[in-house]
């Protein structure tokens, strides 16, 4: 296993849409357990192949640390069902460090998917769950945090970091 590299906005790897993981996927296994030691190594309670360079539809979540009673989640090729509430809640991105932002998602949803062995998967999830998962599957669609933040905040977020690249050159 291998920690690997998390890319970072404004990478444009971070914007692509990733495909389907495919059934005879042979690096698929390796990949997951390098995305779980990743995402465990950044502290991060979910990670999006996207997110390490590769464009395929795969996300883990570890919101253990949080509700004891959820185990670690890999899902292939995920989709959200069912979406209702609105909840307005503070999030950050390992790929847009040292930022959060408050960001409405929906505070319920179902997400179906297949697991790390090709089983159909369907986890029904609210709260901080709920909201790792959509933040997750954007990822898969090149979605980020900034996209979904207000517009004052979006200014609020490209002049800090248009200073800290200037600062960075100087
Ligand atoms: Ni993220």
């Amino acid at each position: 296993m291998a920690i690997l590299e998390v890319r970072k906005y404004p990478d444009d790897v971070l914007r692509q849409k990733s495909g389907p993981v495919e059934k005879d996927d042979k690096g698929l296994q390796l990949l997951i357990d390098d995305m779980i030691e990743t995402m465990h190594a950044s502290f991060g309670i979910g990670l999006a192949a996207p997110q390490v360079g590769v464009h395929k539809r795969l996300i883990v979540v570890d919101i253990s640390h949080y509700d004891e009673e959820r185990d670690l989640l890999v899902l292939i090729n995920p989709e959200i069902g069912l979406a209702e509430e609105l909840v307005d809640s503070e999030e950050g991105c390992l790929s847009v460090p040292e930022f959060t932002a408050h960001i409405k998602r929906a505070g319920r949803v179902v997400v179906k998917g297949l697991d790390r062995d090709g089983n159909s998967i369907e986890i029904e999830a609210t709260g901080i769950l709920a909201r790792a998962l959509q933040h997750e599957i954007d990822h898969l669609d090149g979605v980020l945090i900034i996209d979904r933040m207000s517009a004052i905040k979006r200014e609020f977020f490209e002049k800090r970091h248009q200073k800290a690249l200037k600062e960075a050159k100087d």
